[in-house]
């Protein structure tokens, strides 16, 4: 793997995510890491991130100058380019100018940036600067307030850049990372979707052997690309649980019995809990209510289908060993990371399952990002309906309506957010749009006019954002013509909606569910 070394900044998974879309695998390393263990690992490059503000800083982390010693391509970025300068003898000043945000670099030979603009805008952050760089090493580009900005040393395969290529502020960022890659260290492009399957089915194979699988579908993407790898490794051992809470989207349970059934022909048990929940949640507007009555109820219908498993195996003198979840690299990163197979308690990860069953974990996706789920779905053969799915949350349309839920009030926002994705879709604005919830306020009216006679109806809130992790999150600049298409229609399609109305906040200061 290309290693990338987290100096503690926001960037490292950045960093590794842009490697990968390099089509090199790479693996985020945290810094107390001992040049030993990173050794031991074999990379076939290490990238030193951006960290605090100054070398200088008390605590700052240090860098191993042994790093050095072993004939591994090394990449140094903002903070790592600067311990990078330090550690092979070159001069970090504290300079007292700060330079941030949005930069002119001005480019002088070099292969890293060979083919790119000689002044090209990039993303800068810091404080201390690079003032000479280390002997053997050819300065290639500088900025106002950082006279060696990018630096590199072909022969020992050896380079770095003071600003940070990895966000889309710097937008050839990813042509420098590449050619970092693919020119300076070497490595060639075989990161694919089709390698990444074969890779993760066959390690499915070693570890579940010839014991049997269960997996709960959400409907999501990050479910369904989990059960279809392990329903290709291990066939008809693996059962599919799929609970039908009432609180889905138009179609989608068809979507899960069939699409994902035909393409990959999983056996799938699912679960009718819409009356159940439904009368559970009757008369709740609290959302905080709402989803811990959703979770519990979950739990339930869950461990009750499994239990319907294990009874028909026991039967059968046989038992269920592994449980599968679609955990995802940036929740294993951000829980501490670790390698291997944890063997839990159930009941820790599932919320609630008997405390008598130990399942081990299948985390056939623990090392990959959402795009890179994507595009092993589609290698298995996944439909778009299913791969291309928006992020919805589990608590459903539930948390989509600002009031208590309601048979009634769950059809109308059905029907909106149908039309909604519709005109998306239809308008090629999916690829944009991270997600675009529809919120129904069941709880607010207002005055209308249709036809002859006066309204007195329910806003419909449309919430477009674009975002890269959900962590935070921009609205999305819709055009206006899909806006009115889509406002024209809901408000003639579906009836007790009189409005429709465009939630126009980033994340923060809201998040992107309403509740
Ligand atoms: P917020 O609303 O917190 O949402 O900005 C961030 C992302 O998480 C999704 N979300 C959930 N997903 N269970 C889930 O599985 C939940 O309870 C839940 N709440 C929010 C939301 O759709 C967005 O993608």
């Amino acid at each position: 793997p290309v290693l990338v070394v987290d100096f503690g900044a926001q960037y490292a998974q950045l960093i590794a995510r842009r490697v990968r879309e390099a089509s090199v695998y790479s693996e985020v390393v945290p810094h107390t890491a001992t040049v030993e263990e990173i050794v031991a690992r074999k990379p076939a490059a290490v990238i030193l991130s951006g960290g605090p503000s100054s070398v200088y800083a008390d605590g700052a982390p240090q860098l191993d100058a042994r790093l050095f010693d072993h004939d591994i391509p090394v990449f140094g970025i903002c903070y790592g380019f600067q311990a990078m300068a330090g550690a092979l003898g070159g001069t970090v000043t504290h300079t007292g100018t700060r330079e941030y945000g949005r930069t002119q670099l001005s480019v002088d030979g070099g292969i890293l940036h060979e083919g790119l603009p000689t002044t090209q805008p990039v993303w800068m952050s810091h404080g201390d600067a690079v003032t000479d760089a280390p002997h053997g090493f050819e300065v290639t580009a500088t900025s106002a307030g950082a006279p060696v900005a990018a630096f590199e040393d072909r022969a020992r395969r050896l380079a770095g850049v003071q600003y940070h290529p990895e966000v889309l502020h710097s937008p050839h960022g990813q042509q420098v990372l590449t050619r970092f890659l693919r020119e300076i260290a070497g490595i060639a492009p075989t990161w694919t979707a089709a390698n990444i399957a074969d890779a993760l089915i066959e390690q499915v194979r070693e570890q579940v052997g010839d014991g049997k699988a269960i997996c709960g579908l959400s409907g999501g993407v990050d479910s369904a690309v989990a059960a279809a790898l392990v329903q290709r490794a291990i066939g008809d051992r693996l059962t599919c649980v799929f609970v039908d809470h009432g609180l889905l989207r138009a179609g989608e349970r068809e979507q899960v019995q069939q699409d994902f059934v035909a393409s990959t022909g999983a056996k799938l048990i699912t679960v009718d809990a819409v009356d159940t929940f439904l009368s559970e949640l009757e008369g709740v507007s609290d959302p905080e209510t709402k989803r811990k009555i959703i979770g519990r109820e979950f739990i339930r219908s869950f461990e009750g289908a499994v239990t319907e498993v294990l009874g028909e195996s026991v039967a059968h003198g046989e038992a269920v060993d592994f449980l599968v979840q679609g955990t995802l690299y940036p929740d294993v990163v951000e829980s501490g990371g670790g390698t291997g197979t944890a063997n839990i308690k159930s009941h820790h990860n599932v919320g609630g399952l008997p405390e008598d069953l130990q399942f081990s974990l299948v985390e056939p996706l623990r090392l990959l990002f959402k795009d890179e789920v994507r595009a092993v779905g589609r290698a298995l053969g996944l439909p778009e309906e299913i791969v291309a799915r928006q992020p919805f949350p589990g608590p459903g349309l539930a948390i989509r309506i600002v009031g208590a839920v309601t048979r009634d009030r769950l059809a109308l926002l059905r029907q909106a957010d149908a039309i909604a994705r519709e005109e998306l879709t239809a308008a090629g604005l999916d690829g944009q749009i991270w997600q675009c919830p529809v919120v129904l306020l069941a709880d607010v009216r207002s005055v209308g006019v249709q036809g002859d006679g006066r309204t007195y109806g329910h806003p419909i809130v449309l919430r477009p954002v674009s975002s890269e992790d959900a962590m935070t999150a921009d609205w999305t600049r819709l055009p206006y013509d899909v806006l009115e298409r889509i406002s024209t229609r809901i408000t003639n399609e579906v009836p007790e909606v009189n409005r429709v109305v465009l939630d126009v906040t980033s994340k923060p200061p809201g998040t992107i569910e309403w509740e």
